[in-house]
């Protein structure tokens, strides 16, 4: 295995910050996927392809997809996502693009044909921000995603995903099971920074990573009685925000009693101006956990507590499904062979499951799959200040160029 050409940690790290310049900047990443400025981070790594002599291409779902020829057919994966939550960091998702491209610039500078033929893909809408539903592209490209769920979403404005993604270009008639190329592919990696406090507060800069947590997303629905913010005695009231907020505070306790994590990121009031109470309230509930069954618990759980603060209100409650995962384990192979990259980098041999999403976990129950995790400055993410010291980003970028040549070298690991 040739490694005198490795991927440059500085020439990933020029690459971020030039994404960064022109997506976002002090007020944080602003690349919410099916926007201009989604559109322009995408064009930028295209750009930086097609510079490397490598041609992207659109798949079905609106994934883009780089590939390097190997000896093989047989396909590595690496990938991540450019898209991000409104305001978000610059490093979530685009971290793993542009470290993916990093190997494949690595491997073109040695001249030399990796054995497998490696592929970066930047997976569209990881983040799910605009209609409630993570992980949009990697579920088409495996068969999972629920076309009909997806296409009735309603972002803000009450614009469907049928629309939005229709004025994209893409035909939800031609989502019939898996993408082809799911046959080649022998494994699948991808580089992320951690998200949470663990890494920092160990003070590790590197994880190989066990599995991704599962997630129950709803939308729940009070419906009281909007009425005047004087007139009105406060006895008597059907205030929908008021059985929100009980619901709210009941989770985070549920979610500290069974282990797992309750977030309510989104609350929208009808109609929402400071001088009447709430008619309808629709909160948004996103429970974590790393438990199929305990995640299955609190979710039977949070269904009784809306309920009975609904009711001990006089309000109609009524439970929509977003969308939900169970957790994902990855390749034991692999996660091993990461954690050797991890030491072997000058990093640590820690390993830890995710708490955040990854489309990593879409592949795992169908091809090998590993990540790496990089520590994340302060635990934060998703949020301008996220961030990560450059020490940190470049061992983490140099384990996951050794554990992508590996194996994209030997076929006894995947
Ligand atoms: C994505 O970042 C998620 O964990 O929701
Ligand atoms: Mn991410
Ligand atoms: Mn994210």
């Amino acid at each position: 295995m040739g490694t005198k050409s490795a991927a440059l940690p500085g020439q990933v790290l020029a690459d971020l910050r030039e994404l960064d310049a022109q997506t976002g900047g002090e007020g944080g990443a602003r690349r919410v996927a099916w926007t201009s400025n989604w559109e322009r981070a995408r064009a930028l790594f295209a750009e930086r392809a097609i510079g490397l002599g490598l041609t992207p291409e659109r798949d079905r779902a609106g994934n883009i997809w780089v590939e390097l020829r190997g000896e093989s057919d047989s396909l590595l994966v690496l990938g991540s996502h450019l898209d991000s939550v409104p305001s978000g960091g610059w490093l979530d998702g685009a971290l793993g693009v542009w470290a993916g491209l990093g190997v494949l610039e690595g491997f073109l500078r040695d001249r030399r044909r990796p054995q497998r033929s490696v592929a970066v893909v930047d997976w569209a809408d990881e983040e799910g921000a605009r209609f409630g539903r993570s992980l949009y592209g990697s579920s088409a490209f495996v068969g999972a995603l629920e076309v009909d769920e997806l296409a009735g979403l309603l972002d803000r404005d009450g614009q469907s995903a049928a629309e939005v993604l229709g004025a994209a270009g893409i035909s939800f008639d031609s989502f019939e099971g898996a993408d082809p190329r799911l046959e080649r592919i022998a494994a699948y990696l991808e580089l992320h920074i951690e998200q949470g406090p663990i890494l920092a507060e160990a003070r590790e800069p590197v994880a190989s990573v066990t599995g991704t947590v599962g997630i129950s997303r709803d939308c729940i629905s009070f419906e009281g009685q909007s009425a005047h913010a004087g007139p009105t005695p406060m006895e008597g009231r059907a205030d929908a925000f008021l059985a929100a907020a009980e619901v709210a505070v009941a989770l985070e306790e549920l979610a500290r009693r069974s282990g797992g994590r309750a977030t309510n990121g989104r609350l929208d009031l009808e109609p929402g101006i400071p001088t009447a109470t709430a008619g309808r309230a629709d909160l948004f509930t996103d429970l974590r956990h790393e438990d199929a069954e305990a995640l299955e618990q609190m979710h039977v759980e949070a269904g009784r507590i809306a309920e009975a603060k609904a009711s001990s209100r006089g309000i109609e409650v009524t439970k929509r499904k977003i969308w939900s995962i169970e957790p994902r384990a990855f390749d034991p192979r692999l996660v091993e062979a990461a954690r050797e990259a991890c030491v072997s980098s000058g990093g640590s041999d820690f390993t830890m499951p995710s708490g955040a999403l990854h489309d990593a976990g879409e592949l795992a129950p169908l091809v090998p799959t590993a990540m790496i995790f990089c520590a994340s400055q302060r635990g934060l993410s998703h949020c301008p200040e996220e961030d990560s010291t450059e020490e940190d980003l470049e061992c983490a970028i140099r384990a996951f160029d050794r554990l992508a040549r590996t194996v994209a070298e030997r076929s006894d690991l995947s």
